[in-house]
């Protein structure tokens, strides 16, 4: 029988410092009303200078690896777009600084669909054989592609990473990972960008100017796009894995916005209990947004064993996807 990729550990790592709506307000043209009543943020983890998204990714890997009880690995995707470098990958370092010198790791570029994405590059490589136990890490750092004195994008994002192992194991199983949905529209590329310091418009070129090494989103197109595929790929995964819309007890939609979340739940039918949000707290994390939420949920007890649980995320590409999972017995760790 073929085997059956199984959710068997996860971690999270986040930056010590809290920078409340209250300290952006301090020296941004906004309010912690503001912020509060449009996205549902009170505050945000950030990093200080000099740590990296490898280090986030790093931690947040280690403790995967603990709460999956073994450090045995054979493949790691790190999804990030705000890699340690542009150039070499950072899923490389991550994994040597693992102990797991040798294996294949690459990062994966999906912005805030990235975790998604690398879930179902970790089913596929179990599903086929060709990995036994995959860590699949979403990792980003915002602050250092945000603009100080942009409060579009700055009142927004935070830092943090999450990770979970995934290995070879049987579709009954507590932790099994049923369908998964991807998809992309590259007609949405400019609505969520950073402009310079790529092959099309490099940093050496003489036109690039200062904005254009920071990320900017159409924040109300980005807002329709993002209902309207979470919810549509979210029942599809939904209806694929035989669930009604009652059988979800748990729906984990990208935590890009509370009234993002609001509105993929309602279009869904989901009643709002059965959504996991940790936007409050921790705001928009990009890819490390939904195995954040996963592990919250689980700590505060919102998650159970054999729960049925519905991920689905946006990002910039534009890129969606969903998966259908099935909550293991695991503690979440956090190095
Ligand atoms: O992670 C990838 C996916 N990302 C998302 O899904 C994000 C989707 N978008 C959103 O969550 C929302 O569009 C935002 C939270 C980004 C913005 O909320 P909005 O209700 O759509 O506001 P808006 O962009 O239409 O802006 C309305 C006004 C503007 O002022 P004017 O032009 O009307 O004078 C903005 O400049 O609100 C202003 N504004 C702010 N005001 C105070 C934007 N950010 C702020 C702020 N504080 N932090």
């Amino acid at each position: 029988m073929q085997p059956a990729p199984v959710l068997c550990g996860i971690g999270t790592s986040l930056p010590d410092r809290v920078v409340t709506n209250d300290d952006l307000a301090a020296r941004l043209d906004t309010s912690d009303e503001w912020i509060r009543t449009r996205t549902g943020i009170r505050e945000r983890r950030v990093v200080d200078p000099g740590t990296a998204t490898g280090d986030l990714a790093h931690a947040a890997a280690q403790g995967a690896l603990k709460s999956a009880g073994s450090a045995e690995v054979d493949l790691l995707i790190l999804a990030t777009t705000t890699p340690d470098h542009p150039c070499p990958a950072t899923a490389p370092d991550v994994a040597q600084r693992l102990g797991l010198t040798g294996i294949p790791a690459w990062d994966l570029g999906a912005v805030c669909s990235g975790f998604v994405y690398g879930l179902a590059c970790a089913s596929s490589f179990v599903r086929s054989g060709a990995a036994t136990r995959v860590l699949v890490v979403g990792a980003d750092t915002y602050s250092t592609i945000t603009d100080p004195d942009d409060r579009s994008t700055r009142a927004i994002f935070g830092d943090g990473a999450g990770a979970v192992v995934v290995r070879a194991g049987t579709p009954d199983e507590d932790g099994a990972i049923g369908p998964v949905s991807l998809g992309s529209d590259g007609s949405q590329r400019d609505a969520i960008i950073v402009e310079a310091g790529g092959s099309r418009r490099p940093l050496t070129d003489a036109h690039t100017t200062p904005d254009g090494r920071y990320f900017t989103m159409r924040g109300r197109t980005v807002f329709r796009h993002a209902v309207e595929r979470m919810a549509q790929s979210a029942e599809k995964v939904r209806a694929e894995a035989g669930w009604s819309t009652e059988d979800v007890d748990c729906l984990v939609a990208h935590q890009a916005n509370a009234r993002i979340i609001d509105a993929v739940a309602a279009r869904m039918g989901v009643a709002p209990e059965r959504c996991a949000t940790s936007i409050e707290r921790l705001g928009n994390t990009a890819a490390a947004s939904l195995p954040l939420a996963l592990a919250e949920a689980a700590r505060s007890g919102r998650l159970h064993t054999g729960d049925r649980v519905l991920l689905t995320a946006f990002g910039g590409g534009a890129t969606w996807g969903a998966a259908a999972l099935t909550w293991p017995d695991v503690t979440p760790m956090s190095i």
